[in-house]
C-alpha cells in the first residue's frame, strides 16, 4: 500500500508528470490495491470533481485499469498559511495511516515549502513509528545559496535528511543512470576516463522552445538557475565523480559531493573569460516569425535575463585536472538534444594524413534517440592511405526491454521504497549553488554581457569563440545521434 499526498494537486506538474506516472505504476502493478493518492489545493472541490479534471486530463494508456486507478484518488482542499488546517488530512488518510509509509510531495511554489513543512509538523505528519515519512520537494531548491541553506536549516529542524528527497528529474533519466554502469561496468572507458587520454569534456544541452508559458517563473530565474544550477550539474556530476563503493545512496551521493566540491571556483578574471550569457533574438525561420525574448509576453522589456549559457571550467582533482568541460545549455535553439561528449586526444604522430578535424569522440545521448556513439578514424577503402571518421552506435529504442523515458515513474517508485540515491542530498545542492552564485551576481552587477542570438540559431558567436580559441569545437548535434544528413537541416 502507498500513501501518496500532493500538495500543488491542480497545478500543471501534476497533471502532466505526475499523475501519468502514478498511473503508469498502477498499469504495471506497482502500488497496492489499497493505496491512496490525496491531492492538496486551495481550490475547493470534491474528490468527485477532481477525479473528474484527471479523468479529463490523462491518458488513458491501459484503460482496463484506469476504474480502479482514479478511485484511488481524493482531493482535501487547505490553506497552507494556517498550520491548523493540515489536520484537515488526517481524516483522509484513513484509520491505519500510522503503519504506512506516507509521500509527502510538494509540486508548489517554493514559497510555499516552508509552510507546508510546518503544516506537516503541527499535524504530527513528520513523526514516524513504524511507516515511513518522506518529502519530496521539486526544483528550485533555494533561489541562491544563502536561501538554500536557510531552506535546509528549516527543513532539518523536524526532519531528518533521510527524510528528504530533494528532486531532480535528469537524475530520473535511464540515460542519466547509464552513466554510472558504462563508465563503472567497462573497464576498457573507465581506464581512459581522465586526464591523460580524454582531452576535453562537452555537456549541450538545446532546446527549441520558448519560455513563452512561463515567463513570469522564467524571467525571475534565467537558464542558470533553471537548467545549470540543478540538472546540468548533476550529470557533470555523473560523468566525472570517482567509482562509489557501493551503489546505495550514501556511497553515490559522497563521491557526487566530493566532485562538486572540486569544481574550480571562479575569479572576476575568469568569469569574463569563460562565461557567455545571451538572449534569444527574433528571427524569422522560413514563412515563421519567431518572436525575441524582448518580445515575449510578461518578460520586462529591460530584462538582463540569459536564456542562453555557455562556459569553460575545470575541476582540481588528480583525475580531471588541465581537462576543460564546456557547457553550452539554452532556449530556442535549433532543436531539443542533450549530449555529453567526451573528446580523447588526438593521435600525437599519425604516420599518414588524417582528413578529419574531429579525433576520437563518444557521444552519450541523454535525449532525444537515447544511445551511445563511437566515433572513430579509418582506413577509406581504395589506394593509398586515405581516412574517414565513422560511427559505432547503440540505440535505446534496439533493445528487446521495454525503454521507459518517464523520469518522475523512476523517481517515484524510488521515493516509495526509500531509496533516494536518485535524489540530490543538501550538501550536494548548496555545492551547485556556491557554483553558479558568482555567476548570478555577475550577471546582476550589469557587467556581464548579454549576447543577443538569433532564434533558431546555436546562440551567439561568442560561445564559438570560446571554445575554438583554445583549438576545440562544439558538435553541432543533429536531431539523430549518428547525424544523418536529413535529420541535421533546420
Ligand atoms: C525543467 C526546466 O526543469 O527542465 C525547463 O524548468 C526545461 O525549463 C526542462 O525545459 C527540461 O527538461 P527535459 O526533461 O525536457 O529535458
Amino acid at each position: 500500500m502507498s500513501l501518496f499526498v500532493i500538495f500543488g494537486a491542480t497545478g500543471d506538474l501534476v497533471s502532466r508528470k505526475l499523475m501519468p506516472a502514478l498511473y503508469s505504476l498502477h498499469c504495471l502493478n506497482k502500488m497496492g490495491a489499497e493505496s491512496k493518492i490525496i491531492g492538496v489545493g486551495r481550490t475547493k472541490q470534491t474528490g468527485q470533481q477532481y477525479r473528474d479534471k484527471m479523468s479529463e486530463s490523462l491518458q488513458k494508456e491501459c484503460p482496463d485499469h484506469w476504474d480502479d486507478f482514479v478511485n484511488l484518488i481524493d482531493y482535501q482542499s487547505i490553506d497552507i498559511k494556517d498550520p491548523k488546517n493540515f489536520m484537515n488530512l488526517l481524516p483522509k488518510l484513513g484509520e491505519n495511516y500510522k503503519k504506512e509509509d506516507i509521500i509527502f510531495y510538494l509540486a508548489i511554489p517554493p514559497q510555499g515549502y516552508k509552510q507546508v513543512s510546518d503544516g506537516l509538523v503541527y499535524a504530527k505528519l513528520n513523526q514516524h513509528s513504524h511507516g515511513g515519512r518522506r518529502l519530496v520537494i521539486e526544483k528550485p531548491f533555494g533561489f541562491d545559496l544563502q536561501s538554500a541553506k536557510d531552506l535546509n536549516n528549516h527543513l532539518h529542524n523536524h526532519w531528518d535528511e533521510e527524510q528528504i528527497y530533494r528532486i531532480d528529474h535528469y537524475l530520473g533519466k535511464e540515460t542519466v543512470q547509464n552513466l554510472l554502469v558504462f563508465r563503472f561496468g567497462n573497464e576498457i572507458f573507465e581506464s581512459l576516463w581522465n586526464r591523460r587520454y580524454v582531452d576535453y569534456i562537452e555537456i549541450s544541452s538545446a532546446e527549441d522552445i520558448s519560455v513563452a508559458n512561463r515567463a513570469a517563473y522564467f524571467d525571475r530565474a534565467g537558464t542558470i538557475r533553471d537548467m545549470v544550477q540543478n540538472h546540468l550539474l548533476q550529470v557533470l556530476a555523473m560523468v566525472t565523480l570517482e567509482p562509489p563503493n557501493n551503489f546505495n545512496a550514501l556511497s553515490v551521493r559522497n563521491e557526487t559531493v566530493k566532485v562538486l566540491q572540486n569544481l574550480r571556483p571562479w575569479t572576476e578574471e575568469s568569469l569574463k573569460e569563460n562565461v557567455i550569457l545571451g538572449q534569444y533574438a527574433s528571427n524569422q525561420l522560413g514563412e515563421k516569425k519567431i518572436l525575441g525574448y524582448h518580445e515575449e509576453a510578461g518578460i520586462a522589456p529591460n530584462s538582463r535575463t540569459e536564456t542562453f549559457a555557455a562556459m569553460k571550467f575545470f575541476i582540481d582533482n588528480s583525475r580531471w585536472t588541465g581537462v576543460p568541460i564546456y557547457l553550452r545549455v539554452g532556449k530556442r535553439l535549433p532543436h531539443r538534444v542533450t549530449e555529453v561528449i567526451v573528446h580523447f586526444h588526438k593521435t600525437p604522430h599519425p604516420a599518414f594524413k588524417i582528413n578529419s578535424k574531429e579525433g576520437n569522440m563518444l557521444v552519450i545521448r541523454i535525449q532525444p534517440d537515447e544511445g551511445i556513439l563511437l566515433k572513430f578514424i579509418m582506413k577509406k577503402p581504395g589506394n593509398g592511405f586515405e581516412t574517414t571518421n565513422v560511427n559505432m552506435d547503440f540505440h535505446y529504442q534496439d533493445l528487446k526491454e521495454n525503454f521507459r523515458t518517464n523520469a518522475y515513474e523512476r523517481l517515484l517508485m524510488d521515493a516509495l521504497i526509500g531509496d533516494a540515491t536518485l535524489y540530490a542530498r543538501s550538501d550536494a545542492v548548496e555545492q551547485c549553488w556556491k557554483f553558479v552564485d558568482p555567476i548570478l551576481q555577475w550577471r546582476d552587477s550589469g557587467k556581464a554581457p548579454i549576447h543577443q542570438y538569433k532564434a533558431g540559431s546555436w546562440g551567439p558567436e561568442e560561445a564559438d569563440k570560446l571554445v575554438e580559441k583554445q583549438g576545440h569545437q562544439w558538435r553541432y548535434p543533429c536531431r539523430n545521434l549518428s547525424d544523418e544528413e536529413n535529420y541535421c537541416s533546420l
